[in-house]
């Protein structure tokens, strides 16, 4: 089964790699075909499980193939009751998308019987036109991902879609255990669980503690919360750690954040999944070697997203 996934222009490469890190978790075989804006999946993991995960697809669903003449172009698939076609255009010219759309709607109306829904249609068909080549593409049914609610927050918070892709870079799926050491509100917390990722979240700050708690149990969850410094987390059993390291003094612990996070990175196992956020400007040399994503927020504080 192949995938499609368009992806905002914003991040890509954060984009794309989530994609495929969502992609990894359930499939170690995936093959990955990618294109400016664009990345395709050919595994046994079903689209919408990956869609209803990522947070960075503007777009996405099943490819059907490639065609160079619209006049001839083939979808074998069950007949829908509507539909609409829609024009993605990823390519550098302009190409006339409504023209095409009616072109391609004309066409599949008159082989299905099938009438043309704009506002509420049972089947999307996509045509996606790249510099290289024009693929046919289809959505069948909506993905609605039952997202977490956050009831108290706090400045310091990460937001939620951010703490989503960071979770997805993990590579976890159902079933496995994230461990966050630095938990705060719990928004890593949350949207693992929302995934069906169990977590263990530690915070040094009793305050936060309690916050997490009560953000995990408005959602249901009751994922175990330690009121500890991260030292912690080598008493806990996980399969990764996701978290995002305090950005100024913490007063409590008098440490600077580039101390404290090449202590933190120095007692971490060497083999051990790591996802971690941090202001840039704090890097360490023990974590030359990841994989890198910057997220510019305003003009003193850019992320760097971490993955090891
Ligand atoms: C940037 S905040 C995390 C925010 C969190 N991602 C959220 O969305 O709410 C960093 C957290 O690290 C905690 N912290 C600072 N030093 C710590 C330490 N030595 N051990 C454990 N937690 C610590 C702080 O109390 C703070 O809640």
């Amino acid at each position: 089964m192949s995938s499609f996934f368009v992806l905002q222009s914003q991040y890509e490469d954060l984009a794309r790699d989530e994609i495929i890190s969502i992609s990894k978790s359930y499939d170690s075989k995936i093959d990955v075909k990618s294109e400016p804006r664009l990345v395709m999946i050919s595994s046994k993991v079903p689209w919408h499980k990956i869609a209803n995960r990522a947070t960075f697809a503007r777009y996405s669903g099943k490819i059907a193939g490639t065609f160079d003449d619209i006049t001839k172009i083939e979808l074998s698939i069950p007949k829908p009751a509507s539909f609409v076609c829609r024009t993605i255009n990823l390519s550098s010219k302009n190409i006339g998308s409504s023209a095409l759309e009616r072109q391609a709607g004309g066409i599949l109306s008159r082989k299905w019987g099938s009438k043309v829904s704009l506002s509420d249609p049972c089947l999307t068909v996509y045509l996606i036109i790249t510099d290289s080549k024009k693929y046919l593409g289809y959505l069948d049914r909506q993905v609605r991902p039952k997202l977490p609610v956050k009831i108290i927050k706090h400045p310091h918070e990460l937001d939620m879609k951010l703490s989503r892709c960071l979770v997805n870079l993990s590579q976890l799926k159902e079933g496995k255990i994230l461990c966050d050491p630095f938990c705060g509100t719990g928004t890593i917390l949350l949207e693992a669980e929302s995934m069906g990722i169990q977590s263990v979240g530690i915070d040094f700050d009793k305050i936060m503690c309690k916050i997490t708690k009560k953000n995990l149990a408005a959602n249901g969850f009751d994922s175990k919360v330690i009121n500890s410094g991260y030292e912690e987390m080598l008493n806990v059993k996980s399969n990764a750690i996701v978290t995002d390291l305090p950005y100024g003094i913490s007063s409590r612990a008098s440490v600077s954040p580039k101390k404290l996070i090449k202590d933190f990175v120095s007692i971490i196992p060497k083999r051990k999944k790591l996802v971690m956020v941090y202001k840039k400007g704090l890097e360490v040399d023990e974590i030359s070697k990841a994989k890198k994503y910057e997220i510019y927020r305003h003009k003193s504080l850019t992320r760097v997203i971490a993955v090891s």
